[in-house]
C-alpha cells in the first residue's frame, strides 16, 4: 500500500468524510486539499463515513448520491486510489464489533458530555441515540485500523480524547498493545469564508460550487458581499471575502491584490474577476476529471469495492486481536 517501506516506520493517517452534500469549494480549501498533501508523510486512509450521515440523512436516494459524489470529489482532486486506501465506512461492517465492546467500556456520562449531543439538547431538539452514539462510532472508525494520526478540525478534538480514552482503557483491561492510542493532529487550515463573508457552509447557503461550470461559479463570485466604497477609494484587503478567499487560492499572487486594493481605483468587481480566474485556473483541470469520474459510474464502484475489500483485511486482523482479548470466541 504505501511507498516508503524504508528505515522510518510510515505513520497510519486516516480521516472519515460524512457525505451529507456535495463537495463545496470551503470543503476543498479548508479539507481536501491539506489532506491530500499528507500523502507524502503518511500511509493514509480516508473513508466516507456514511453511517455517521445517517443521523441525519434522511433521504436513501440522496445519501447514496452524496457518497458518489464525496468519493468523486476526493478523485478529481488527485486522490490516487493506489496509494491512498479509500473506502466506505459501510463497506467494512467489522467496525460495529468494535463500536459494541468500546461502548461497554465508556460511562454514559462521557457521552453526555459530547459537544454535538449537549447542543442539541441546548437547541431544544431531542437529538436521536445516533447523535448519543456518535463518539463511539467514531473511536471505532479510527482503532479498527491502527491509526498513529487522525487530522481533524477543531471541532472533532473532544471526539479524539475520548477514542484515545477509551482505547488506553481497553488496552490496560485487556493487554497493551491491543489497539494502536492514536493522535490527534488539529488542522491549521483556514476558515474558508462564503458568499456572506460567514464560514462557507452548505446548510448557510452561501456556498461557492467547485465542480458547477464556470458560468456558474462567475456568477456567485460576483455574488459575494462586499462594502461600498467608490473605484477609486482605496479598500481594506484583510478580512474583506474577496482577499481572504483570494488568499487561500493564489497565496503567490495576494500581495499584489492586497497593494491594488490599497491604493484605489481597483474596484471589488475587479478582485471579483481577478478571483474567479484565480479559483477557475485551479479548479479547471479538476472539473474534468470529476466529469470523466462521473461519465463512469462503474470504475468508481471498482475503486470503492477495491479499497473495502484491502479495508476489510485490516479490520478483521484488528478485530480478531480485539475478540480474543476480550474473551469472545
Ligand atoms: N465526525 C467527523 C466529522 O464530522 C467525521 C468522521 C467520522 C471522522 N469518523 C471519523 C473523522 C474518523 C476522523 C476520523 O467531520
Amino acid at each position: 500500500m504505501s511507498t516508503c517501506d524504508n528505515l522510518r516506520p510510515v505513520k497510519t493517517s486516516l480521516t472519515g468524510i460524512k457525505p451529507t452534500h456535495l463537495p463545496h469549494l470551503g470543503n476543498y480549501l479548508g479539507a481536501i486539499r491539506p489532506a491530500l498533501s499528507l500523502v507524502e508523510h503518511y500511509r493514509t486512509l480516508y473513508f466516507i463515513a456514511d453511517y455517521h450521515a445517517l443521523t441525519t440523512v434522511r433521504d436513501a436516494d440522496a445519501l447514496r448520491g452524496y457518497v458518489r459524489d464525496v468519493a468523486a470529489t476526493w478523485l478529481a482532486c488527485g486522490l490516487d486510489p493506489d496509494r491512498t486506501l479509500l473506502y466506505r465506512q459501510s463497506d467494512v461492517p467489522e467496525v460495529f464489533e468494535l463500536t459494541w465492546v468500546l461502548s461497554c467500556l465508556l460511562a454514559t456520562g462521557q457521552l453526555e458530555r459530547g459537544h454535538a449531543y449537549k447542543d442539541a439538547l441546548a437547541r431544544g431538539e431531542s437529538p436521536n441515540a445516533g447523535i448519543f452514539n456518535y463518539p463511539i462510532l467514531m473511536a471505532a472508525d479510527i482503532l479498527l485500523y491502527d491509526t498513529d494520526v487522525v487530522p481533524i478540525g477543531k471541532d472533532q478534538k473532544q471526539h479524539l480524547e475520548l477514542t484515545r480514552d477509551v482505547a488506553a482503557r481497553l488496552n490496560h483491561l485487556y493487554g497493551e498493545g491491543t489497539l494502536v492510542v492514536p493522535e490527534a493532529r488539529i488542522s491549521n487550515a483556514p476558515l474558508v469564508p462564503g458568499t456572506d463573508g460567514e464560514k462557507m457552509s452548505k446548510s448557510k447557503g452561501n456556498g461557492i460550487p467547485l465542480f458547477e461550470p464556470p458560468k456558474k461559479l462567475r456568477k456567485v463570485i460576483m455574488g459575494i458581499k462586499t462594502t461600498s466604497e467608490a473605484l477609486e477609494d482605496p479598500k481594506t484587503a484583510e478580512g474583506s471575502t474577496v482577499y481572504e478567499l483570494y488568499r487561500l487560492i493564489a497565496p503567490d499572487r495576494a500581495p499584489e491584490m492586497e497593494q491594488k486594493l490599497e491604493a484605489g481605483g481597483y474596484g471589488w468587481g475587479h478582485a471579483k474577476e481577478d478571483l474567479f480566474e484565480a479559483i477557475e485556473a485551479e479548479i479547471e483541470p479538476k472539473r474534468e476529471a470529476y466529469l470523466a469520474i462521473r461519465a463512469d459510474e462503474d470504475g468508481l464502484d471498482a475503486i470503492l469495492h477495491a479499497g473495502a475489500e484491502r479495508a476489510r483485511a485490516i479490520a478483521h486482523r484488528t478485530i480478531g486481536r480485539v475478540r480474543s482479548a476480550v474473551g469472545i470466541e
